[in-house]
């Protein structure tokens, strides 16, 4: 049977928060642990370049994050680690795919905009292209499900367009992608508005947060009276259930509903018990970190033979759409 492919990747801006871990780094695990898929994970180098950032300190963030891969249960044995950079075919794919793409389809992307808005003295190429090197990212390897977040689904779509686009105009076999939803596909933010991002302070807890780093800062989280007619669906409140139900289940979300219309909630030791759950799912990951950062020499190994196993298919495909496109 041929294998479905999986491709997934996260930038190297920041630390890891809970929304990368339960949005995108469990689905690529659960689909490296199922035997009808071929995973390939990768750090997206060329994706975090588009903001300000220290050139010095990037390396060690690189690192960071396949530190927390490892950490997290991917496995090089199962998956194809690698980073982005180290396969300059997914760039040159890029520019060949740009070609199918327009320009004002780039500019109305929900991302671009926002981008833009938060920082328009910044509005580079590289911001532009995002998308389009995302697609490459993906088609480089015909990937089939791509395990993330629902905020990266415009991206998706661009990927399937370009997939469509090149299919038709040049007689490629990409697949159409698609998302792979965890049950963490939309881990709010910790401020009661909007999803927990790197990018806005105060919503996210680290995957390296120790107990009482978690509990300051579900600590500060906002909240209400604890009692109401109607359990709130929007802010500090809805999200916090949202991160009970995840780290509680869904029983335990239904007793604080009901306290919230009778009894009331008393969130301090809501935030207590949440913090506490929280933390049993991070620890395991923080004691195998800890091991993991000792030995440089087995993470270079990793990323070096996964660089030359995703080399091989990378240059296939682009031999591949340059044939195609007339340009060999
Ligand atoms: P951020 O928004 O914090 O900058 P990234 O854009 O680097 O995060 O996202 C890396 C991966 O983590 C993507 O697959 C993204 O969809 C997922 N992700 C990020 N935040 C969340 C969240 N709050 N809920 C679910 N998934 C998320
Ligand atoms: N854009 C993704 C993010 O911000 C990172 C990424 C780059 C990615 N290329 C990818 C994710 C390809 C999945 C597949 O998180």
């Amino acid at each position: 049977m041929v294998k479905k492919r999986v491709l997934s990747g996260i930038r190297a801006n920041d630390r890891l928060h809970l929304g990368n871990y339960l949005g995108a780094i469990q689905g690529m695990f659960a689909l490296q642990e199922d035997s009808d898929y071929e995973t390939f994970y990768f750090v997206a180098d060329l994706h975090s370049i588009n903001v300000n950032y220290d050139p010095k300190k990037f390396q060690e963030n690189v690192r960071h994050v396949v530190l927390d891969y490892l950490a997290a249960g991917l496995d090089p044995e199962k998956s194809t680690l690698f980073i982005q950079s180290h396969i300059p075919e997914h760039v040159e794919l890029a520019y060949l795919f740009s070609s199918v793409m327009t320009v004002a389809r780039m500019q109305h992307l929900p991302t671009y905009k926002e981008k833009v808005k938060n920082n328009p003295k910044n509005v580079n190429m590289a911001l532009l292209y995002y998308p389009v090197l995302m697609a490459a990212d993906i088609l480089t390897y015909k990937a089939n499900a791509v395990p993330v977040g629902d905020d990266q689904l415009p991206h998706l779509e661009v990927a399937r367009e370009v997939a469509r686009k090149m299919n038709e105009k040049y007689g490629t076999d990409f697949p159409e992608p698609e998302q792979f939803k965890t049950e963490g596909h939309y881990v709010p933010s910790l401020t009661g508005e909007g999803k927990m991002s790197k990018s806005v302070p105060g919503s996210f807890i680290n995957l390296t947060d120790d107990l009482s780093i978690i509990k300051k800062k579900l600590a500060s989280s906002p909240t209400d009276s604890g009692k109401g007619d109607k359990v709130p669906e929007k802010g500090g409140v809805a999200n916090l259930l949202m991160l009970v139900e995840i780290f509680q289940g869904k029983d335990k979300r239904g007793e604080y509903e009901k306290q919230y219309t009778s009894t009331g909630i008393q969130y301090g030791q809501l935030k207590e018990d949440l913090a506490k759950a929280i933390y049993a799912e991070l620890k395991p990951i923080q004691e195998k970190r800890k091991k993991l950062e000792k030995d440089t020499e087995y993470i270079d190994k990793v990323i070096e033979e996964g660089g030359k196993k995703a080399k091989k298919i990378a240059k296939k495909t682009l031999k591949e759409v340059k044939i195609k496109m007339g340009l060999v």
